[in-house]
């Protein structure tokens, strides 16, 4: 049983074919064909969502499968029913389970108990679709219609401001070493990149660059990325996150320092004028809504190869 837990789950090569394959969803969206048919797949969300939920509804219900939103407090995980219980009963009903929670422990769990696949929709260690869905984006206008999408990506530079110690800039160290990218990480001292992606990063022979400097970070970069200064969980931090996170916001003059040709991007939700600048949306280079609709056909290619590989 294959799952989509982090972004090394899926090897370069096959990450390639993901890439083609959403390409190819994207150009034939309404004529390609059903996978999932007479496929139900859980969606557990602990967490809010807007991109993510409708993106993976619309998704399953395209590749001709049923969703089934499962709010954390609808079910019995809310009153103390174990994961390991969870996972066993919903792989008696349905073809597999999309989960965005807090604990990244808990997909691994869900994973070795259930008898179906699991899709990580963010955690507090990760959010793999997104990343996937932003190197898609990048390489869509890299690699032009017909060029190769992952050889695009190779060498390229990405750098991270903000938060350089949540989901979002743990996805972007492991990405980047699955694309071949390079990836610098500007943040706060105190929210550098924790033991745990350092060692798995390490463990897979990834390498990252983090440095307190902005302008160091964006040197020479290809991408210019950040993300809320306060993310879901964090809200009680939010004041003193704002005040040690100002000198990472991406301004106008931050991401000129980047190539002359450099994206600019973000998962979203924005908050213009904390991390990012009104004037920095407004770029002709910010590309944040292409990450969005992207994150619809690269999902789709994700659960399609997973429902193929269980076969
Ligand atoms: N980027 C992202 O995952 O957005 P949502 O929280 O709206 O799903
Ligand atoms: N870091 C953010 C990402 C939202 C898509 C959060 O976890 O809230």
């Amino acid at each position: 049983m294959r799952h989509f837990i982090q972004e090394t789950d899926f090897t370069r090569a096959e990450a390639a074919q993901i890439f083609a394959l959403a390409r190819r969803y994207k150009r034939e969206r309404g004529r390609h064909e059903q996978p999932l048919a007479g496929q139900t797949w859980a969606m557990i969300f602990a967490k809010s969502s807007t991109r993510t939920r409708v993106s993976f509804e619309v998704g399953i219900h395209e590749l001709g499968g049923k969703a089934l939103f499962l709010g954390v407090n609808d079910i019995q995980l809310s009153r103390g029913e174990t994961i390991d219980d969870t996972a066993r009963v919903l792989s008696r009903f349905i073809h597999g389970i999309v989960i965005r929670t807090f604990k990244q422990d808990d997909l691994a769990e869900l994973a070795q108990h259930g008898h179906v696949p699991v899709v990580n929709a963010l955690t507090d260690f990760l959010h793999p679709c997104q990343i996937y869905a932003d190197a898609f984006t990048a390489a869509e206008r890299w690699a032009g219609p017909a060029g190769d999408l992952m050889a695009s990506l190779a060498g390229r530079k990405v750098a991270f401001l903000g938060d350089t110690g949540f989901n979002i800039a743990n996805s972007w160290i492991l990405g980047a070493h699955l694309f071949g990218m390079k990836v610098s990480l500007a943040g706060p001292p105190g929210c550098e990149p924790g033991p745990e992606i350092s060692k798995l990063a390490g463990s897979l022979g990834g390498c990252f660059h983090y440095t307190a400097d902005p302008f160091e970070a964006v040197a020479g970069a290809d991408i210019v990325y950040t993300d809320v200064w306060t993310s879901m969980g964090q809200e009680k931090e939010a004041e003193a996150r704002r005040r040690r996170m100002l000198p990472y916001q991406v301004t106008a003059k931050l991401f000129a320092a980047a190539k002359p040709d450099a994206l600019f991007m973000h998962c979203l939700p924005a908050h213009a004028g904390e991390e990012v600048t009104q004037e920095v949306l407004d770029n002709p280079r910010c590309v944040i809504f292409d990450e969005t609709e992207n994150r619809l056909h690269v999902q789709k290619a994700i659960l399609a190869t997973l429902a193929r590989l269980r076969t």
